[in-house]
C-alpha cells in the first residue's frame, strides 16, 4: 500500500463511522505556548475542555485527520530508522463521544482488516498513585485476541498536556513488526479523561493537578512514515514512498547523514510553505537550524547547489493532490532555501577553514566558532569529531553574554548607569558625528575621549585647529542627513583582527577582547545582511556610513535622534578638539 492509499483509507474508514474528516491545520498552531503543531489534537484542544462544540462546527462528535505535524524534541536521533522532525499524523478524535471499546476496537480493525498487519503487542497504564490501572483497556485488547499486552508507567503511556496546561490521560499503544523484526510502536490512543493546569514537566514532577474532564474524550495518532514502514516492509521510514525519492535525490555520502540532510530540508519546505522564514528567534531560529545543517552537510561533501531544487521537485511529487501549498509557494520556498544557502555559505566556508586549522577544539574555541561564523554546537562538535563539553561551551557564552553587559555599562563615563533613553540617542549620533568629522577631514581624524549624559555628548578628536562656522553647519547637515535617511543601527560580533581589517573605529588606549563588538550605521538592506550573519565584503562597506567598535546600546535606527547641533567647539589639549553637540 503506497503512502496516499494509507491516508485515503484511514480517512474512508473514519468516515464510515461517522467521523467527520477535518483538514490538517497549519504547522504553525495557535496556541502561543508551543512553537509547532506537534499532535492532530492541537487543533482540536477547544473541544476537549468544553471551550467549543463539536456538533456545531463538525455536525458529529468524532472527527479524524491527516496532520502534519513537526517534532525537534528528538532531533539527534534522526537519521537512525525511524526518526524524522516533519511527520504527518493520522488521527481519529472523539469529544464526548465514543469511549475505549469503540477506539480500540476501530484501531484494531483499521490495522487488522484494512491494513492487513499483525499486531506485535501493545501497552496499558500501569497505574499512578493519582490514576488508576487501565484494567478495561486490557480486557478490551484480550476479548479482541491481542495476548502480548504490556504494563507500562507515566513517561511512556500518559499523554500531555501539549503546552502551558490542557487536556491529558492514559493511553494504549500498538506496536508492529518493521522488516528487520523490530517493533515499532505505530499508533498511540489517548484517553482524555483529566484537565491538568501545568505543563507535562509539571505534571511529572508531580507539581500540576489533574481535574476530571466533563466530558472524556478519545484522541488517536498514528505516524503516516511508521505505519508506511510497516505496510511496505522496509527496515526504516527513509525507504518508504514518502522519503525514497527525496533521499534519491541526496549524493552519495554517509547514509546518516543524507538521511538528515533528506529529512531537514523537507522539514524546512514545509515550514516555508506555511509562513516561517529563517531568523534568530522562536520558528525561525528552528527552520534556520534545519537549513543549515543541512547545509554544512551538503558543504562538507560539495554537494552542487542544484540538489536543493531538485529534492523541493521530489517533496512536491511526493505530496502532489495533499498539501496543495506546497506547489502554491514552491518559487517563495526555493528562494527563501536560497536566499539562506548564500548568506550562511561565506561565512561557514571561513568557519570550516578554522576549524580545519584547528589542532585541537575545545569549548573556548567551540565558541569562537560560534559567535564568530554562526556554525552551531552540535554541528561543530559533529565536524570534528571530538567530544566537546558543553557545559563549558555555555559557560563561555555566560562569560561573554555578561563581558557585553559591562562593556556597554562601561561606555557610559560619566556616571551614567542609566540607560536612558536621550543618553542613547545621544550616544547614536556620537557615532555619526565622529563619521561625519572623518569624513570632512579625513580618517586620520581619531577620537581621544568621549562623555555622554542625559544633555549633551562630548567628544575629543585629533584636529590641530578651531573648525569655521561653515565647517560645524557642514558638519551638522551631514549628520541630520543621515538621521533622516533614518538608517539602521546593526551590531555585529565579529575576532578582533576582522573588525580592524574592515577599519572599525576602535578608542584610543582600550584594550579589547578576541571577539568585540561592532556597530554599523548602514541602510536597509544591507543591515539586514549583517544583521544574518552574512560576510562583510565591500558591496556591503561601501553602504556602511558609520562602523565604531562598541558596547552599545543605541537606537535602532537613525530616525529616532532628532535635530542635530553643535553647541560648543573648543580646544581641549595640545593637537585634540572638543565639540558638545545636542538633540533638540
Ligand atoms: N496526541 C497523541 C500523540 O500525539 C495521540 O494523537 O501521540
Amino acid at each position: 500500500m503506497n503512502s496516499a492509499d494509507l491516508r485515503k483509507k484511514f480517512l474512508e474508514f473514519f468516515k464510515k463511522n461517522e467521523h467527520t474528516v477535518v483538514p490538517s491545520s497549519s504547522l504553525l498552531p495557535t496556541d502561543p505556548s508551543v512553537l509547532f503543531t506537534t499532535a492532530g489534537m492541537q487543533q482540536f484542544k477547544p473541544y476537549y475542555t468544553g471551550d467549543a462544540d463539536a456538533m456545531k462546527d463538525f455536525g458529529s462528535l468524532s472527527t479524524a485527520s491527516v496532520q502534519k505535524s513537526m517534532r525537534t524534541s528528538d532531533i539527534e536521533e534522526v537519521g537512525d530508522d525511524t526518526h524524522d522532525t516533519f511527520f504527518e499524523m493520522l488521527g481519529n478524535f472523539s469529544f464526548g463521544g465514543y469511549w475505549k471499546k469503540e477506539a480500540i476496537t476501530y484501531a484494531f480493525e483499521f490495522i487488522a482488516s484494512v491494513v492487513g498487519l499483525e499486531i506485535s503487542y501493545v501497552t496499558v497504564f500501569e497505574g499512578s498513585d493519582v490514576v488508576p490501572k487501565d484494567e478495561e483497556s486490557k480486557e478490551i485488547w484480550k476479548s479482541l485476541g491481542v495476548t502480548d499486552i504490556r504494563e507500562e508507567g507515566m513517561e511512556d503511556v500518559f499523554w500531555g498536556p501539549t503546552g502551558n496546561n490542557g487536556p491529558c490521560g492514559p493511553t494504549t499503544e500498538i506496536y508492529c513488526k518493521n522488516a528487520n523484526g523490530i517493533d515499532v510502536e505505530i499508533w498511540n490512543i489517548v484517553f482524555n479523561e483529566f484537565f491538568c493546569d501545568g505543563s507535562r514537566e509539571q505534571l511529572l514532577a508531580g507539581e500540576a493537578k489533574l481535574t476530571p474532564l466533563e466530558k472524556k474524550g478519545i484522541d488517536t495518532g498514528m505516524g503516516l512514515e511508521r505505519l508506511a514502514m510497516v505496510a511496505q516492509k522496509t527496515t526504516n521510514i527513509f525507504d518508504t514512498d514518502l522519503f525514497l525519492p527525496i533521499l534519491d535525490q541526496v549524493p552519495d555520502a554517509d547514509l546518516r547523514l543524507r538521511r538528515i540532510v533528506a529529512d531537514h530540508l523537507r522539514s524546512a519546505i514545509f515550514l516555508i510553505a506555511d509562513g516561517v522564514l529563517p531568523s534568530n528567534k522562536d520558528q525561525g531560529y528552528i527552520l534556520r537550524r534545519l537549513l543549515r545543517r543541512a547545509m554544512t552537510y551538503g558543504r562538507m561533501h560539495h554537494f552542487k547547489k542544484e540538489i536543493v531544487d531538485n529534492i523541493v521537485e521530489a517533496t512536491l511529487s511526493i505530496y502532489e493532490g495533499t498539501y496543495k501549498e506546497l506547489e502554491e509557494k514552491k518559487e517563495h520556498v526555493l528562494s527563501v532555501i536560497h536566499e539562506e544557502g548564500r548568506k550562511f555559505g561565506e561565512t561557514l566556508e571561513k568557519g570550516l577553514k578554522e576549524l580545519e586549522k584547528m589542532e585541537n577544539i575545545d569549548a573556548k574555541s567551540a565558541f569562537f566558532l560560534y559567535q564568530t561564523f554562526g556554525v552551531p554546537f552540535d554541528i561543530l562538535k559533529e565536524l570534528s569529531g571530538k567530544e566537546i563539553n558543553q557545559k563549558a561551551f555555555e559557560d563561555e557564552l555566560k562569560k561573554h553574554q555578561e563581558l557585553s553587559k559591562t562593556a556597554s555599562a562601561g561606555m557610559f563615563k560619566g556616571g551614567l548607569a542609566d540607560h536612558d533613553e536621550k543618553t542613547i540617542r545621544l550616544h547614536t549620533a556620537h557615532h555619526l558625528l565622529l563619521s561625519a568629522l572623518q569624513e570632512l577631514f579625513g580618517k586620520e581624524v581619531k577620537q581621544r575621549g568621549s562623555n555622554i549624559n542625559q544633555e549633551r555628548l562630548r567628544i575629543d578628536f585629533s584636529f590641530s585647529r578651531k573648525l569655521t562656522d561653515q565647517e560645524k553647519k557642514h558638519i551638522e547637515d551631514m549628520v541630520n542627513e543621515k538621521i533622516q535617511q533614518g538608517l539602521d543601527v546593526v551590531k555585529r560580533e565579529m575576532p578582533k583582527e576582522e573588525a580592524e581589517k574592515i577599519g572599525a573605529e576602535m578608542e584610543f588606549g582600550v584594550k579589547y577582547n578576541n571577539i568585540v563588538s561592532v556597530y554599523f550605521i548602514v541602510p536597509m538592506p544591507e543591515a539586514s545582511r549583517i544583521r544574518d550573519g552574512e560576510a562583510i565584503g565591500k558591496d556591503i562597506m561601501d553602504k556602511v556610513f558609520s562602523k565604531e567598535f562598541c558596547g552599545g546600546p543605541h537606537v535602532k535606527n537613525t530616525s529616532e535622534l532628532g535635530h542635530f547641533k553643535i553647541v560648543k567647539e573648543e580646544a581641549s589639549s595640545q593637537g585634540v578638539r572638543r565639540i558638545k553637540a545636542i538633540l533638540e
